[in-house]
C-alpha cells in the first residue's frame, strides 16, 4: 500500500518550504506517492478561483495533504477567501494541533514540550461578519458539539503524551468566561463535563490573558492547551517565539477528511524569492504527518536530523544563522541518506 500526498504549496515560501520538506521526504525513501495540486492568491488572480475545484478534489483523495502557505489581504477582496480556511471547512477537520518544542540553540529556551488544541472550525472565524453604517459586528459561534469535540481532541492528545512523555497527563483550559459570558461560558461548561470522562488528566483552567503571560513566565509548566479558535491562533505564535519563532512552527488540522500539515507561519512577503525561509516548521509538520500515517520510525528519525543539523549550527537568518533554505535542506537530506 502506497500513501498519496497532495502538495498544496500556496503562495510566496510556501513555495520554498513544502518543496524542502518533500525533498527531506523522498530522501526517507517511503511508501509515499505526491500529487501537487494550486491555491491561494497567486492562482485566484489567474484564474479566479482561491480554491479550484479540482485541489479539492485531490485533496480529498489524498490520504494527507501537506500545505505551504497563501495570501490573504488583509481588508479582503471580494471573491476571495483564504483556502486553508476553506480546507478546513470542506475536509472538516475540527482540531488544530500546534506543538511547541524546545530545540537545540540559543535561540530556544529550554524544557518546552506543550501542545496547543486550536478549536478549528468556529469562535470569530465563522465568517459571520457584517457592517451596518459605522458599525462593525462579528459574531463568535460556540457550539456544545465543537466545544465537547475539541475538548475530547485534547484529552486523547494528553493521554497519547503520556506515555511517550512518562509524565502525567495535565490539561489546562483557556478562556475568557469572566467577560465572554455566553459563548465561553459554553465553552467552559462543555469543557468541564468532557474532563469528567478522564478521570486521569490533571485539568485545570485559566483566562486567556493569565495564560498568555503564563506561557512566557513557566512555559515548562504546561503540557496540553486547549482553547478556542482565535485564543489558539494567538497563543501558538506567541509559544513559537519561545523555541525560534514562527519559522521551526509545525500543526497538523485533523478531523473527518484528510488531515492537512502546514508550518504555523503564512507566505512571508518580506522574504520571499531571497532563499532564506527557514523550512523547519514544514519539516516537522512533515513528521507529523508521517507519525499519523504510522511511519513512526521515519517521524523520529527526521525530527532527530533536524534537530542535530540545528544543533551543528546550520541555521536560517530567523535563528540567527547564515544558512539559506538550500544550504540547511541539504545538510538534513544528506543525514538522512
Ligand atoms: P508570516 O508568518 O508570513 O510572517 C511573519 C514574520 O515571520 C515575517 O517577518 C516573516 O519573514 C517571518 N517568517 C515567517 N515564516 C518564516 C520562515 N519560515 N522563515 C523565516 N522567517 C519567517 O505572517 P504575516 O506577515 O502576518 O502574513 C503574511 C501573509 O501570510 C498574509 O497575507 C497572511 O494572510 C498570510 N498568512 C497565511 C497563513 C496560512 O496560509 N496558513 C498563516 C498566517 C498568515
Ligand atoms: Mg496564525
Amino acid at each position: 500500500m502506497t500513501f498519496e500526498i497532495c502538495l498544496i504549496p500556496g503562495d510566496g515560501i510556501g513555495k520554498e518550504v513544502i518543496p524542502a520538506a518533500v525533498e527531506a521526504l523522498k530522501v526517507l525513501a517511503l511508501d509515499l506517492t505526491f500529487v501537487e495540486a494550486d491555491a491561494g492568491f497567486e492562482c485566484f488572480q489567474r484564474c479566479g478561483e482561491a480554491l479550484p475545484a479540482a485541489t479539492l478534489e485531490k485533496a480529498r483523495k489524498a490520504d494527507a495533504v501537506m500545505f505551504g502557505a497563501t495570501s490573504s489581504p488583509s481588508g479582503g477582496m471580494k471573491g476571495y477567501r483564504s483556502p486553508i480556511l476553506a480546507l478546513r471547512k470542506e475536509l472538516n477537520l475540527y482540531a488544530n494541533l500546534r506543538p511547541c518544542q524546545s530545540l537545540p540553540g540559543e535561540f530556544s529556551q529550554p524544557g518546552i514540550d506543550l501542545l496547543i488544541v486550536r478549536e478549528n472550525s468556529e469562535g470569530l472565524y465563522s465568517g459571520r461578519e457584517r457592517r451596518e453604517g459605522d458599525t462593525a459586528i462579528a459574531e463568535r459561534v460556540i457550539t456544545r458539539t465543537a466545544s465537547e469535540r475539541i475538548v475530547r481532541v485534547a484529552c486523547e492528545q494528553a493521554m497519547e503524551r503520556t506515555a511517550r512523555r512518562n509524565t502525567p497527563p495535565v490539561v489546562t483550559v483557556v478562556h475568557k468566561a469572566n467577560v465572554l459570558k455566553v459563548s465561553d461560558g459554553l465553552f467552559r461548561e462543555c469543557a468541564l463535563r468532557v474532563v469528567l470522562e478522564y478521570p486521569q488528566i490533571t485539568f485545570q483552567e485559566l483566562l486567556v490573558d493569565s495564560a498568555a503571560m503564563k506561557l512566557i513566565k513557566s512555559p515548562q509548566s504546561f503540557d496540553v492547551l486547549v482553547t478556542t479558535n482565535l485564543f489558539g491562533d494567538i497563543l501558538s505564535d506567541e509559544a513559537s517565539a519561545l523555541v525560534g519563532g514562527l519559522g521551526v512552527a509545525p500543526s497538523a488540522n485533523v478531523g473527518e477528511g484528510a488531515p492537512v500539515f502546514e508550518p504555523v507561519h503564512g507566505s512571508a512577503p518580506d522574504i520571499e524569492g531571497k532563499g532564506i525561509a527557514n523550512p523547519v516548521g514544514a519539516m516537522l509538520s512533515a513528521a507529523m504527518m508521517l507519525d499519523t500515517l504510522g511511519h513512526t520510525r521515519a517521524a523520529h528519525r527526521l525530527r532527530e536530523v533536524v534537530h542535530t543539523t540545528l544543533a551543528t549550527g546550520i541555521r536560517t537568518q530567523d535563528l540567527g544563522g547564515k544558512a539559506t533554505t538550500r544550504e540547511l535542506t541539504d545538510a538534513v537530506c544528506q543525514r538522512l541518506a
